[in-house]
């Protein structure tokens, strides 16, 4: 307004100035007016007569070759508009523009000066140098940023000139209108509101320059923004997390999942790479992430049992080093891949076979790495074992007895025991266990007979054998050791001992002494079998002892008497027929059965054919009837013999008398005595002499060694006790009253061989090496009491030692003779 109204009073003023400097006239007029337009009257203007401008020839002259912007009508005195007049083309942008005319008039000749005052009028719009304005905006631009825009050029002046922009409605700028010292606007964009090159790539505006003529006349720009990218974002994954579910043990290069994220940037700021952050070793050997593609692959296998999930953290990263963040869960699913394991906590082996159905012997814990159903555990043993299993607290089972055990029918168990998870397929394993039962003493020895009978041949040689018993005992070791003994008792007033022996340890019975049958044909002993158990048990049995009947006596002739009494003599009638009995002869065998089955043979005769004798009955007949030629002394030697092998015999004489009357036989008497009689004495004397002094040095010898023994000490090994064998008798080792030898070492060789000699070597062979080594064996309470309960039975040994190596002796003699 303001340089409008100066440039009016400018234009006033000039107007002024031309009347007044020069009387001169102007004329104003807006710009491209019509040719022929009117500006004004000149003629009237300087007071010139309208009629004579043709005969003065008034005319527009044109300084020099100017143009020629305007014409005089000569008959009127108007000024025209002779051509086209373009203020822009004539004055540009000045601020008045001025067209100094002159109107030449002849006759006279008057020169008038004139001025056109050009007018300016809108008849340009504004525009701009170039169809559109380019920029290039960064996305980051802040707000606030400004952005100088082009000017629009106008070619109007003053009011027509460019007075205003505007700008297109948009989000993003407003447009700032500034003027210049010129007064001359402009303006420029403002960063109203931040570029998102994600959003938006490029804004188009229309800038509208609009000039301040009536009607404004406007031109019009675009502009053209490019958003430049910034990384102004990171990548995003599709999901801040991946669930996802895989049997555990899949196979390698399974793809797990793959993650994506997208950046909004473009270029280098858009690229996306994705990688594992933080991952243990572990992890990281599982899994393999494509750093471009996001797919994640298995490279090892997963166990559930290790982890039944996995998290894997994965980073995004663009070009620029912008990241960001997503979870991959796996939730690994459980695959029955775990066998259960059985663990066997304790044991108590060996079990006693005495403990009670229900014992506990061991526990047993099972064990699945599998979870829910595929680590869910049957455990079970097999059928036929008097064992159960009880479960007990979780996945623990008690091993415990079902029934009673025995050991001696079966003394270890191989259990085999079975565990089953449930998944499908199932997986079981097993484990065996050895269980063994251990003993206890109950099983009392049993003899493999119910009694036993032995015969012995009367005669027997003390220390033979005449019979074992033999009781077995199932159980184990000691208390399955069968010891045996004689329960002491009386046989015909003497205890069992003087006739019995046995060996402890093989139960072989041997005869202490040598039998008659003739006054002890069979007797009866109970032999214990006991184990070493303790308590110990024990059973007994009886043995039956036969002594049988030797051919060991003689018959012996009661009648006629033996004695050879020469009294004794038959009378035969002499009337005596054929057939009468004369005699008898009576003998008796005090052996039994065919040993004592007699037969009577005559084996003598004064006369052969006279007598007969009855080879059983013994009766003596007459053969023939007795006639007076027979000879009236008739002799009969008679032969006893028994049936036994080899058969004995005795003899007697017979003397008989065929006489009526015993008055005829005066020298009877002394038939055939005194022969004999001497005889038998002079036998008698050396029998009694040798007898005398083999005692005697028989005696000598025995105190000898008796003595000679004494002197060495020895030790008899029996159990665990170390006994000095100088408390025994060198060769009779019952130290029993029953009768049992207490010693396998020991006693052996004395009892088995039953000969006299090896009597006298038995022991030495035992002793001295091996049993010194065991002297260091501990000395129990019961071991001492042994040792004195020894001391009382050697005494009582001793002495039936003597008797024992008299009674020898005597046998010995006996043999002799
Ligand atoms: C148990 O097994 C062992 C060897 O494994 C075998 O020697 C023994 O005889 C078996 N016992 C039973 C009762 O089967
Ligand atoms: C014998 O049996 C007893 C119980 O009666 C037992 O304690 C002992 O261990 C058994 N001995 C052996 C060698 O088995
Ligand atoms: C011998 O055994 C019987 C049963 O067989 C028993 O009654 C008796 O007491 C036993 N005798 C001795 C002395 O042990």
């Amino acid at each position: 307004m303001f340089c409008f109204a100066v440039e009016m009073f400018g234009l006033l003023f000039f107007v002024l100035m031309a009347h007044t400097a020069y009387g001169d006239v102007s004329y104003s007029f807006p710009e491209e007016m019509k040719r022929g337009s009117v500006i004004g009257n000149i003629a009237k203007d300087l007071g010139l007569d309208v009629n004579r401008l043709s005969s003065r020839k008034a005319r527009i002259d044109t300084e020099g070759n100017r143009k020629r912007y305007c014409d005089i009508n000569l008959n009127t005195g108007e000024l025209t508009v002779a051509e086209r007049i373009d203020r822009e083309g004539l004055c540009g942008k000045k601020a008045s523009c001025v067209i100094n005319q002159e109107l030449v008039l002849e006759s006279p000749l008057e020169l008038h000066r004139f001025i056109l005052n050009i007018e300016d009028i809108n008849d340009n719009s504004p525009q701009f140098t170039e169809s559109v304005i380019e920029f290039e905006i960064r996305e980051s631009a802040v707000k606030g940023s400004r952005y100088l825009l082009d000017e629009a050029h106008d070619a109007d002046i003053g009011m027509n000139s460019v007075q205003s922009y505007t700008l297109q409605n948009n989000e993003h700028f407003l447009l700032n209108v500034l003027t210049r010292s010129n007064g001359r606007k402009y303006g420029e964009l403002v960063l109203n509101k931040e570029l998102d090159r994600e959003q938006q790539k490029e804004v188009t505006l229309i800038l509208t320059a609009v000039d301040g003529g009536t009607p404004p006349r406007s031109g019009t720009v675009a502009i053209h923004v490019t958003v430049l990218d910034a990384n102004d974002n990171a990548p995003v994954f599709s999901q801040a997390v991946y669930k996802v579910s895989l049997p555990e043990n899949s196979p390698l290069d399974t793809v797990v999942v793959t993650v994506s994220a997208t950046d909004a940037d473009e270029g280098q700021n858009g690229e996306v790479t994705y990688a594992f952050s933080h991952l243990s070793e572990m992890t990281r050997q599982l899994f393999f992430l494509d750093a471009i593609s996001g797919e994640i692959k298995l490279k090892g296998l997963m166990d559930y049992e290790e982890e039944s999930s996995i998290e894997l953290p994965i980073q995004a990263k663009d070009g620029q080093g912008l990241a960001s963040h997503c979870t991959v869960i796996i939730d690994i699913i459980d695959v029955n891949d775990n066998a259960p394991i059985i663990v066997i906590n304790s044991l108590n082996s060996p079990v006693p076979e005495n403990a009670f159905p229900g014992t506990e012997v061991g526990i047993i814990n099972v064990q699945d790495r599998d979870s829910e159903n595929n680590g869910q555990v049957r455990c079970s043993i097999q059928q036929n074992v008097p064992f159960k299993l009880v479960p007990s607290i979780k996945n623990y089972y008690s091993l415990v007895t079902t029934g009673e055990l025995d050991r001696e029918l079966l003394s270890d168990y191989n259990l085999t025991i079975t565990a089953t998870d449930e998944g499908s397929p199932p997986l079981s394993s097993t484990k065996n266990l050895h269980l063994t039962v251990a003993d206890v003493n109950d099983n009392p020895p049993v003899f493999q007979e119910h009694n036993y009978r032995a015969h012995v041949q009367e005669n027997n040689k003390p220390g033979s054998s005449i019979c074992s018993v033999s009781a077995t005992d199932p159980d184990w070791r000691q208390n399955g050791t069968v010891v045996y003994s004689l329960l002491s008792s009386d046989v015909n007033g003497a205890p069992v001992s003087s006739f019995l022996s046995i060996n402890g340890d093989t139960g072989v019975i041997h005869a202490v002494r040598s039998f008659d049958y003739e006054q002890l044909k069979s007797f009866k002993v109970l032999v214990l079998a006991r184990d070493n158990g303790s308590p110990p048990l024990s059973s007994n049995v009886s043995v039956s002892v036969f002594i049988s009947d030797e051919n060991d006596n003689s018959p012996q002739i009661l009648y006629p008497s033996p004695e050879g009494n020469s009294f004794m003599t038959e009378m035969v009638p002499k009337a005596a027929q054929a057939g009468s009995l004369v005699s008898k002869v009576i003998a008796v065998d005090a052996d039994s059965g065919q040993n004592a089955w007699l037969s009577y043979h005559i084996i003598k005769a004064t006369d052969p054919g006279l007598f007969t004798i009855g080879v059983h009955s013994g009766e003596i007949r007459t053969q023939r009837d007795i006639s007076e030629s027979d000879s009236m002394k008739q002799n009969l030697i008679v032969s006893v013999r028994d049936n036994g092998q080899p058969s004995l015999s005795a003899t007697c004489a017979l003397y008989l008398l065929i006489s009526d009357n015993l008055a005829e036989v005066p020298e009877l008497k002394d038939m055939s005595h005194d022969e004999s009689s001497s005889k038998l004495t002079f036998y008698l004397i050396i029998a009694l002499v040798s007898v005398s002094t083999f005692f005697l040095t028989f005696i000598i010898i025995i105190l000898a060694v008796r003595f000679c023994r004494r002197r060495k000490p020895r030790l008899l090994f029996d159990g665990a006790v170390a006994i000095p064998s100088a408390y025994l008798p060198p060769n009779y080792a019952e130290v029993e009253g029953a009768g049992t030898l207490r010693s396998t070492y020991n006693y052996d060789a004395y009892l088995t061989t039953g000969s006299r000699t090896s009597d006298f070597k038995f022991v030495r062979s035992y002793n001295e090496g091996t049993l010194t080594a065991d002297l260091t064996l501990k000395k129990t309470q019961s071991a001492v009491d042994d040792l004195e309960g020894l001391d009382a039975e050697m005494n009582d040994s001793f002495q039936v030692g003597l008797t024992k190596d008299f009674y020898y002796y005597l046998v010995f003699i006996s043999v002799l003779n």
